[in-house]
Parts: structure tokens; sequence; C-alpha cells
């Protein structure tokens, strides 16, 4: 059996796990493997590399994707993904393991529906932002990164007496916010899943500072709007002048935690068996800390939202 493999959409860290755990797994289980470079784009482009030659020491606890990635307009039209089903087909490959976040998923969807090769689905994003899973690989990691960082701005805060505010990565997803907030001792976790009240918040920082608080950290998702705009709205409501941090791609690489590399390597595994097996299109998971697989197109159709049992204790944590 020949299977292929590719990292698309953002980069996570552990993509690398996963991709070395398939290949080694596949190898052990006499299955070839092909790995196509810069995600569907490789596809489109047939840019191969034969991982049964190539050696990973070292690879699987480094971040980013040795497999390279990229976001593939291109693979949103019908003719592409028949050009690159053609590549696929000519290379002997019988089933593909896609690694990647919804943009990812949706893609393995249509080239299923249109072509019928067999698919397996691994979520990898810093997002977590996939309804059907608990974790994606790269959150942990990345929840990691902003934790450190949101801890350094908070020592030259609480040094200067500031008010900062930190935008975090997530696209439309609050979750690198929540998580991140409550376990950095953030005082406001801003969500765009969640409403708020932006003047009542202010007032709250205000009455923070004279009750004694001598720095105050607005976590800020992505999602819910840009950290330059809210500064300025903050200081015409209170007078006073914050500081701003969009933390940017530092969230997004660096080595793998433990638990990435983990999730990486579980699911890697399972993404083989599960095409050896004979699957159709599916998407792997994680629940309860155990492994599963589920239909990908009703994985894609529950929709993410943020952990809220975290989101109801936090008011009285942060
Ligand atoms: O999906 C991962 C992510 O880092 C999002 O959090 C962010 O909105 C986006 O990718 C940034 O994308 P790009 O790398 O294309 O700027």
């Amino acid at each position: 059996m020949k299977l292929g493999i590719i990292t698309s959409g953002g980069d996570a860290p552990g993509m690398n796990a996963a991709i070395v755990a398939a290949a080694r797994y596949a190898r052990s289980r006499g299955i070839e493997m092909f790995g196509y470079v810069g995600g569907y784009r490789g596809m489109i482009e047939h840019k191969t590399v034969d991982l049964a030659k190539t050696s990973f020491r070292g690879a699987l606890g480094r971040g980013g994707t040795l497999l390279y990635t990229d976001r593939c307009e291109e693979f949103l039209l019908r003719e592409y993904r028949l050009q690159a089903y053609d590549n696929l087909r000519s290379d002997g490959v019988e089933g593909l393991v896609a690694v990647g976040g919804d943009g990812t998923f949706r893609g393995a969807r249509d080239f299923f529906a249109d072509t019928g090769l067999p698919i397996a689905c691994v979520p990898a994003t810093i997002d977590n932002d996939l309804g059907y899973t608990e974790f994606t690989i790269g959150f942990d990691t990345a929840l990691n990164n902003v934790v450190n960082a949101v801890e350094a701005i908070k020592d030259t805060a609480e040094s200067h007496g500031k008010v900062s505010f930190v935008e975090v990565m997530g696209r439309k997803c609050g979750n690198i916010a929540l998580h991140s907030g409550v376990a950095s001792g953030a005082d406001f976790i801003l969500v765009p899943e969640r409403p708020f009240d932006f003047e009542e918040l202010s007032k709250k920082a205000v009455e923070k500072l004279e009750a004694g608080h001598h720095s105050i950290i607005f976590i800020v998702a992505e999602g819910v709007g840009k950290v330059s705009e809210m500064s300025v709205r903050f200081k015409e409501l209170t007078g006073i002048t914050p500081r701003e941090t969009s933390l940017g791609f530092i969230q997004r690489g660096g080595n793998p935690t433990y638990a990435d590399r983990m999730l990486g390597v579980r699911m890697g595994a399972t993404a083989v068996d599960l095409l050896a097996g004979g699957c159709g299109a599916v998407a792997v998971g994680v629940r309860g800390g155990e492994i599963f697989d589920t239909d990908l197109a009703g994985a894609l159709g529950i929709p993410s939202d943020i952990d809220q049992t975290l989101y109801d204790l936090a008011p009285g944590i942060v």
C-alpha cells in the first residue's frame, strides 16, 4: 500500500511529530509513504518527497513543518483538485493523511467528494477551533508561548504601573485568549464568542487600580478587534494611556510541548491505521485523553466554541 501525507494551513508545533510518527508507523507496517511539499499546492504542482528515504533524526521535537505548508486558494476549485488527484494516482497513492485546521479539513472533504480517495484528517492548529475535538495539535505549545510572554509583559507593567492590552491569535476563536488569560492571571479576557461591555470593563479596570492593583492586563482575542484601537478607546474613557502588544507569530513557533508531541504521534499513527483499515473520509480527534475517529463531514458540522466551564469560572479566578 502507498499513502500520501501533507501539512496544510497555518503551521502548528507538533505537526512534525505527526509526520514522523505516521511515516515511521507506516514503514513498520510495510506501507510506503510520500510527502507532498507545501500542502495542497504540492499535490497540485506534484512536488513530492519519498519519506522512506528521509531521515527524521531530531525532527519529531521541532516546531514548524518539515513538509512545509501553504494556504492554497486554488484547491477551492474542482479543476485543481482533480489535477492533484491525477498526480496522486500517478504516484500510486491510495489514501491521504491531511494534517491541518478547518480550511484543510474542508479541502479534504471536497477532495473526497470529487475523487473518493480515502482521507484521514489530523487536527493541527494553534487556534483549537475544531468543535468535534477537545484539543488540536499546537494549541498547548501556543498557550505556553503566550503565558510566558504575558508574564514578561506583566513584570514590566507592574513595575511601571501600566494598563496593558495584549492581543493573541485564534482567528474567530477565543480559546487561546481564554486559556492563556486564566493561566497567566490576566485581569480581563475578551473573546469573540461572548458579548462584553467595553465601557463597563474599563470602569472596572479603573476601580481595580484605585483599590490598589498596580497594573492591569487585558487579554484580547484577535477575533474581538485590534488592541491598537482598543487602547485609544480606553484612553478616551478613562484618561489613562495603556500599552499594547500584539504577540503575533511568536505564538506559533518553537518546539512543541510534550502534550503536542504526544498528540501528534498518537494521531499521526492512528491516521495510518484508519487508511490501512479501509476508511472513507474521517477526522481523528481526542476527548478525555482518548483518541477517536469520526466521519469528516460530521466533524465539520460541529461548531467551534470556547470552553464554557472555564469561561464561567474565569471571572472568579482572574
Ligand atoms: O490559524 C492559525 C493562525 O495563526 C491564526 O491564529 C491567525 O489568525 C492566522 O493563522 C494568521 O495567518 P497567517 O499566517 O496567514 O498570517
